[in-house]
């Protein structure tokens, strides 16, 4: 994927620090790591915004940041009940380990974007457009996996 000068201005803290590039190693769905999916839904996410004039900046950190959970969720074997699964606490995680790592890069909305890229699981309603966006896009890309598992 060729990714554009402006787009890499916003996100290449992130992309290029040790932790986010453990997620080349967690698995999101078969045969594409956590680290691609990400990349994937941030930059689809900015183009989108590009074209729609909304907040380039914030939407490429929330996509790129929207799962930066703890653990890939395949090592969570304990049994736990339903609202403590991956589903349902891992946008919850991703935030906290983005104020963590990024404190400097976070702000209201990436904050959002972050926090409610599960809804409806999740319940509360996405605040800003941008939010709505990486939500769409997440599921579109999710969904086209599934679709095409070996491509
Ligand atoms: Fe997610
Ligand atoms: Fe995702």
């Amino acid at each position: 994927m060729k990714l554009d000068e402006e787009y890499l201005s916003y996100v290449k803290e992130i992309l290029d620090s040790e932790e986010f590039q453990k997620r080349k190693n967690f698995e999101h769905h078969e045969n594409e790591s956590v680290y691609e999916h990400s990349l994937k839904v941030s930059y689809d996410s900015y183009l989108y915004a590009k074209k729609h004039n909304l907040n380039v900046r914030d939407i490429s950190i929330g996509g790129l940041l929207h799962d930066f959970y703890y653990k890939p969720w395949k090592d969570n074997t304990e049994k736990k009940p339903l609202f403590k699964k991956h589903g349902f606490v891992h946008a919850k995680e991703a935030l906290e380990n983005s104020c963590k790592n990024f404190p400097d890069l976070m702000n209201d909305r990436v904050k959002d974007i972050i926090s409610k890229h599960m809804f409806p699981l999740n319940i509360k309603f996405p605040k800003y457009k941008e939010s709505w966006v990486v939500t769409m896009m997440d599921k579109k890309n999710s969904l086209s996996v599934l679709k095409h598992p070996s491509a």
